[in-house]
């Protein structure tokens, strides 16, 4: 125990008393690795025995392997190949800090840096070389996340990325949304390391998708990777698989797909009325009918729990002709059909010598329904014959007749019986005015000649007078008594 702390403090001694021996030293990488194309800085910091005196006139030399001045506050002094890509910290605070841009293949090698303090002193850090090495392509960014993750719930990754040229960082990018946060941090020997931090959540679309970081490096060049993200989450598309169609009074074999992670650990079977049927990921009916419920499967994980909507089976069974399937006959004979079938079925309407076609066909539901319309010479009994691709059947329909012949015959009697007697009328009073205008006109043609004779023989009559004229346009004048009426009394008739 005393022996190894006096060994420690030996050590101690020697390192402070070589500092110390001369004054003059550097804290300088020993080799530092830049990206082509990059920016490298080599941090540096010296210093230089102390006299008691400030100084204030310094020249910071860096130079390689060759003695070629690399750095000079002076550039007539630098080589062409590092004119306008080198530049140097603030010597006056001990920084010899040296920073190269534009990095090239040929910047590779070995550089010492070298002081000289006017009025004072000069020195070359000779056992502080540094290494400088140029690689072509950047380090692969890398990904920290949760192993797995839960969805819709936040979580935080990182991605990180070396580079050594501070003032021109690389950019990193997210393949996902989310809120960015960055960081840049100094590493040992002159390296920056640059974090990305994502805050986002996850979704189940996001599971074992690649959440990748992209770093791009000022002269187009970009490194990524990825990590593929796991994402707990509950059953999802919670399904009910069986045959598409099944036959009335066969099996059925129902299986319960899902979607989730982890898978689901169990499965439940319900009924439209809620009751638990069967607890495994397959459920077998034996006998499914036309009237089997639906049924939905639940599906449970550690994540949650997801039913399926309800399935209803596609049943196929025969045609079967409802009750209400009946003729009736009113104005016309209208017979309806009612078939219960799945699939839908085709009926055929038969007479005793002939078929007819539906009038109207009209579904609802598993029933459809036929119409037959009919008229005059419609048969006794037609059949209603229904078939579907799962059997037949067919039922004799009455078509109840007498009613409805009474009723024409009554009815067209009536019609008749009305038409003969409206044109009986319309007949007789035609001829009535004819003979009525044919009289009157005998009548007229009577007066006027009489009228015309009296004329005549009168015409050097003293009885002479204008009433003659109204005697003659008078259409009620008595014809019968004009010839036998004195010429005295003329007057008085046409006065009456
Ligand atoms: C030295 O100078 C460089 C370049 O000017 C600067 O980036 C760095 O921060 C300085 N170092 C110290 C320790 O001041
Ligand atoms: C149900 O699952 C079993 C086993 O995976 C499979 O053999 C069967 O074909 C599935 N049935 C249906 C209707 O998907
Ligand atoms: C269903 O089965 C699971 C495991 O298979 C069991 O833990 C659970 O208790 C069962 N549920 C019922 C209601 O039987
Ligand atoms: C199914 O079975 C029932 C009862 O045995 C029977 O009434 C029905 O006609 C059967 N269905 C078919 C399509 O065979
Ligand atoms: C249908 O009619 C038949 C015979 O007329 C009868 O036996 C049966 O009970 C009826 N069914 C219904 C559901 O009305
Ligand atoms: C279908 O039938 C149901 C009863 O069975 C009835 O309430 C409904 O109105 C019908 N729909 C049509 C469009 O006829």
């Amino acid at each position: 125990m005393v022996f190894q702390i006096c060994f420690v403090a030996f050590i101690l001694w020697l390192r402070a008393s070589s500092a110390l021996d001369d004054g003059w030293n550097a804290e300088i990488p020993r080799s530092i690795v830049g990206l082509s194309g990059s920016c490298v800085v080599i941090p540096c910091k010296f210093n230089y025995p102390s006299d008691g005196r400030t100084h204030k006139e310094f020249t910071g030399i860096w130079f390689n392997d060759k003695s070629d001045i690399i750095y000079h506050k002076e550039a007539s002094k630098i080589i062409r190949t590092f004119k306008g890509r080198s530049s140097l910290g603030d010597l006056r605070h001990n920084n010899c800090t040296l920073k190269i841009s534009s990095l090239q293949h040929s910047d590779s090698g070995s550089y010492k840096f070298r002081i000289e303090i006017k009025d004072f002193n000069k020195a070359t850090f000779s056992k502080n070389p540094v290494s400088i090495t140029v690689k072509d392509s950047p380090d692969l960014p890398t990904i920290s996340v949760d192993e797995e993750v839960t969805s819709q719930k936040e979580v935080t990754a990182t991605c990180a990325v070396s580079h050594s040229c501070p003032s021109d960082p690389p950019r990193l990018t997210w393949s996902h949304k989310g809120i960015k946060t960055s960081d840049s941090q100094p590493q040992k020997d002159g390296q920056w390391k640059l974090t990305s931090s994502l805050t986002f959540t996850p979704s189940r679309e996001d599971h074992n998708k690649p959440l990748s970081c992209s770093a791009e490096f000022t002269p187009a060049k970009t490194a990524s990777n990825n990590k593929k993200l796991k994402v707990k989450y509950p059953p999802y598309n919670v399904n009910v698989q069986s045959k598409s169609q099944v036959k009335e009074n066969e099996s059925v074999e129902l299986n319960c797909s899902s979607d989730s992670n982890p898978p689901p650990d169990s499965f439940q079977w319900f009924g439209s009325t809620g009751s638990l049927l069967e607890n495994r990921s397959t459920y077998r009916l034996n006998h499914v009918t036309r009237y089997t419920e639906a049924i939905s499967c639940t599906a449970t994980n550690t994540e949650g729990k997801t039913s399926s909507a309800p399935h209803k089976f596609n049943v196929l069974y025969p045609p079967e002709i409802k009750n209400g399937s009946s003729c009736e006959s009113q104005t016309f004979v209208v017979c309806v059909c009612i078939v219960d079938s799945n699939p839908p079925s085709e009926v055929k309407w038969l007479g005793p010598s002939s078929a007819f076609p539906s009038s109207s066909v009209e579904q609802n539901g598993s029933l459809t329904i036929f119409t037959l319309q009919g008229w005059l010479g419609f048969p006794d009994t037609v059949h209603c014959s229904a078939s579907n691709s799962e059997g037949n059947s067919v039922m004799t329909l009455s078509v109840p007749h007498h009613g409805l012949v009474i009723y024409l015959a009554v009815a067209t009697a009536a019609v008749v019986v009305i038409l003969v007697v409206i044109s009986a009328c319309v007949a007789k009073r035609r001829c009535g005015r004819r003979d009525e205008r044919q009289n009157d006109q005998n009548k007229m043609k009577t007066i006027q000649k009489s009228c015309f004779d009296r004329e005549k023989q009168k015409r050097n009559d003293i009885y002479i007078n204008q009433d003659n004229q109204r005697v003659c346009t008078n259409y009620e004048c008595n014809d019968r008594r004009l010839p036998s009426v004195p010429d005295e009394n003329e007057a008085v008739y046409a006065n009456t």
